[in-house]
């Protein structure tokens, strides 16, 4: 493989999500301009103004932006034509629409054109605040995602592989240097933390590319089937071996051998697969004659094959030919920088799968999912994505389209975990009461709208709130 492969990343946080978000202002009212900069420079965001559209696009062929607040009925070019401009050199930058008295035709041709929202004068400040936080987050993360795959892709080949946390970027690494050798790799993780990818990615990135990748299953089989399976027989090797067949390791020849799951293997088939390992050959089942075969193997695991080797469930010397390169995949809480990535990534993967628009979560959903315990890891991460896109109609997914475990789960070990002598009865009242309180805020604390949401009575919910100690909290102004 070339020498490039092992470069160092290139430094992707030049826009990271630390560095302040950068906002234009096109507008030709100066007042309007002047209450939006004070606004947004108070809120932290470095802010530029333009008078009219031709400045505005020459701001932006300048520099780079974050999101456009753009007017709609600008002088000469109009806010739509200037929409359309904007559309064609930067595909995601959001943009969203100021209107005046927002007609709904004109606000139908901006959305169409690409608008990310409208917001009508005299606009509402928190709104306002919160739906420019929404976009220039998405866009952050999507703008990232992008980097991260146009680095990975000249690095290696590895088009679904997202991550940038220190230890899959060692992973990275690692694989980008065993891959076009022929040693035997060992992958290590619980279920569902990609290690089937990886394997994957090992044999894209070698020079058996083009040959076969074979995936087995060895634990889910029975011994017999599974080493008919491995090894092949000959015709009249047992009962129903009515004709001769190959095994997966001559189907394999040239290739790779995925053995997954091998931690569950048995004894007996454990003591041939050693022997292949050790000098490429094996028979068929019932054979006489021995079949050499150029096969690299890749293995994997969910269980600690260090302890199944000490409670004697795993030969070791097995071990040790199979552990000759070890890439342990961290569980996913271990990595949790790397969850929004995973999450913007799945989510274009199935908006597109789906030929629906592209989607966002909302902050609040985004903070459920990083702050998850994800016992099913990437897999699982994989299928709340899936569910939030087809459960979603809007552009963006809200905390209340994850599944209700997810946000129960956070709530539960707290209390656990700070007293771990809670009785049951105190700790399900401790998350009633988070689930409310959480609810009533999402609700500006209306108890009418929270009881809807809740579809209890109004009078179970103030039962609810007064026995559980529920401070109301008062509304926030609007
Ligand atoms: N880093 C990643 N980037 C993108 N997708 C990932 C990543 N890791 C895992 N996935 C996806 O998550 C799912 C589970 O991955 P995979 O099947 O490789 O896991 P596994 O470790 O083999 O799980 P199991 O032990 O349950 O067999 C797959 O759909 C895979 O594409
Ligand atoms: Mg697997």
């Amino acid at each position: 493989m070339s020498e490039g492969i092992l470069t160092a990343p290139p430094n992707l946080n030049s826009a990271g999500p630390e560095a302040v978000a950068r906002i234009l202002i096109i507008d030709d009212e100066a007042a309007i301009r002047e209450s939006l900069e004070t606004l947004l420079s108070l809120e932290g965001y470095a802010v530029e103004s333009a008078e009219n559209g031709e400045v505005g696009l020459e701001r932006i062929a300048e520099q780079p932006f974050d999101l456009v607040l753009l007017d709609l009925a600008l002088p000469g070019r109009n806010g739509i034509e200037i929409l359309g401009t904007i559309r064609e050199r930067h595909a995601s930058l959001p943009v969203i629409m100021i209107t005046a008295y927002g007609t709904v035709g004109n606000v139908v041709d901006a959305i169409r054109g690409g608008a990310q929202n409208f917001v009508q004068k005299p606009w509402d400040n928190e709104k306002l605040l919160a739906d420019i936080r929404a976009a220039v987050a998405r866009y952050r993360a999507e703008e990232e995602n992008v980097q991260l795959k146009r680095a990975l892709r000249q690095r290696y080949n590895f088009p679904n592989i997202v991550g940038k946390s220190e230890p899959m970027l060692r992973i990275f690494d690692l694989v980008a240097q065993v891959a076009p050798t022929r040693s035997t790799v060992l992958i290590q993780g619980e279920s569902g933390t990609g290690k089937e990818l990886i394997a994957k990615a090992l044999h894209a990135n070698s020079p058996r590319r083009d040959k076969p990748f074979v995936p087995v299953n060895t634990g889910a089989m029975p011994t017999d089937l599974l080493e008919s399976t491995l090894f092949g027989h000959v015709k009249g090797a047992f009962t129903s071996a009515i004709a001769a067949k190959k095994g997966l390791f001559e189907v394999a020849n040239g290739g790779t051998l995925f053995l997954d799951e091998i931690g569950t293997m048995g004894m007996d088939t454990q003591a041939k697969i050693l022997r292949v390992l050790q000098d490429r050959r094996f028979m068929h089942l019932g054979g006489v004659q021995e079949i050499q075969v150029d096969v690299r193997i890749i293995a994997a695991t969910n269980v600690d094959l260090r302890q199944a080797v000490r409670e004697g469930k795993f030969r070791e010397d097995l071990f040790y030919r199979l552990n000759v390169i070890a890439i342990e995949l961290p569980p996913l809480r271990g990595r949790r920088e790397d969850i929004p990535l995973l999450a913007t990534h799945f989510l274009r993967r199935f908006s597109e799968e789906n030929g629906l628009p592209p989607r966002a979560f909302t902050p609040d959903a985004m903070r459920v999912l990083v702050d998850y315990e994800w016992p099913g890891n990437v897999r699982e991460l994989e299928n709340v994505v899936e569910r939030g896109v087809v459960l979603s109609s809007g552009t963006t997914i809200g905390a209340d389209l994850l599944p209700a475990h997810l946000t129960g789960a956070s709530y539960s070990t707290s209390l656990l975990e700070h007293s771990p002598d809670a009785s049951l009865f105190d700790i399900m009242e401790d998350i009633e009461r988070r689930i409310i309180v959480d609810k009533l805020e999402r609700c500006n604390w209306n108890q009418t709208e929270a009881a809807e949401a809740f579809r209890i009575p109004l009078s179970t919910l103030n039962q609810k709130i007064k026995r559980l100690n529920i401070e109301i909290r008062k509304r926030v102004k609007d």
